[in-house]
């Protein structure tokens, strides 16, 4: 293997009633690629950034095995079944189901900015992905900007230049000496410069050329067409990053983020011990 040795503590506890022992794997030694920064020095959030794209850099390029173990490879990356209602404008009524989603693009993110809280930890990320794509089976009924839908094929939706502010909410825990972050929550706001779409078979193959012309459509209407379904991509965003960020940091302690960060006795005067 090409990554350094690393110590791996292992936690583990008895369930109590069932007999189970259940494990907590995590890093005990810092990665050599890891910068931790000082939050209560000058530069903070400049040194954050930096640490953060480096280590998400190597992330991505499955220096930390546990991750692709446990969540898989980054870009592209596999999810699982999205199901979708949105009924919430004049112009827009839809229920969809995506199935065996593939999501490339996050291999080329883009840390702008990493600021942590000082009172509570919490994050404000800016992340940059020059092109973030959805491939997947799509069905769907209901209505796109005011057209009436019906059908079930290949859908895919290219996003360009997409700027993603993501504002983390964590809550600090002891586990075997050092303090982790657990993730609790993930949103995000979305901006983009351009969105590329292809539905198949949108009519349950009816007509080819309606299909056609109602593809072209959506996309000579971009900005609209991308409001009707900003709710599919952002709750698709907010459940790969949590789901991503919440296996990374029980896996690797905050203090090699954040070296003075506080314990979680000391941020909250009392003490969090969770083994999970
Ligand atoms: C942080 O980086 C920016 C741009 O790279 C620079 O202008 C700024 O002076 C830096 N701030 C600190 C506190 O180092
Ligand atoms: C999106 O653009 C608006 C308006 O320019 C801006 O206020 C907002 O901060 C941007 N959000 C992101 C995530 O870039
Ligand atoms: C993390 O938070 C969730 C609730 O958001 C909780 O169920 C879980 O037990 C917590 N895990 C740890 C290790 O504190």
């Amino acid at each position: 293997m090409s990554h350094p040795l690393l110590i791996i503590g292992l936690l583990c506890a008895v369930l109590a009633g069932i007999g189970r022992v259940k494990c907590a794997e995590f890093y005990t030694e810092k990665p050599a690629f890891m910068e931790p920064c000082q939050i209560y020095e000058p530069g903070f959030t400049n040194c954050s950034t930096r640490s953060v794209q480096k280590f998400m850099d190597n992330v991505i390029k499955g220096e930390i095995p546990e991750i692709l173990e446990t969540f898989g490879p980054i870009d592209p990356m596999k999810q699982d079944q999205l199901v979708f209602e949105q009924d919430n404008s004049d112009v827009t009524t839809i229920s969809a189901d995506i199935t065996d989603l593939l999501i490339s693009g996050f291999g080329k993110m883009m840390i702008k900015e990493s600021k942590v809280s000082k009172k509570d930890f919490s994050w404000q990320t800016k992340i940059f992905l020059p092109r973030l794509r959805l491939d997947g089976q799509y069905k769907m009924v209901g209505r796109i900007l005011l057209l009436k839908l019906s059908g079930a094929g290949k859908i895919y939706i290219e996003i360009d230049n997409l700027d993603i502010l993501m504002h983390t909410k964590t809550h600090l825990y002891e586990k075997g000496g050092f303090t982790f972050y657990n993730v609790t929550s993930v949103k995000v706001q979305l901006n983009m410069t351009g969105v590329h779409s292809q539905l198949d078979n949108l009519f349950n193959g009816r007509s080819k050329e309606v299909e056609r012309s109602t593809n072209q459509f959506f996309n000579d209407n971009w900005r609209d067409f991308f409001e009707a379904l900003r709710p599919l991509v952002v709750q698709t965003v907010e459940r790969t990053l949590q789901d991503l960020l919440g296996k990374l940091f029980h896996l690797i302690p905050a203090n090699f983020f954040v070296s003075d960060i506080p314990t979680s006795l000391n941020l909250y005067g009392r003490k969090t011990q969770m083994i999970t």
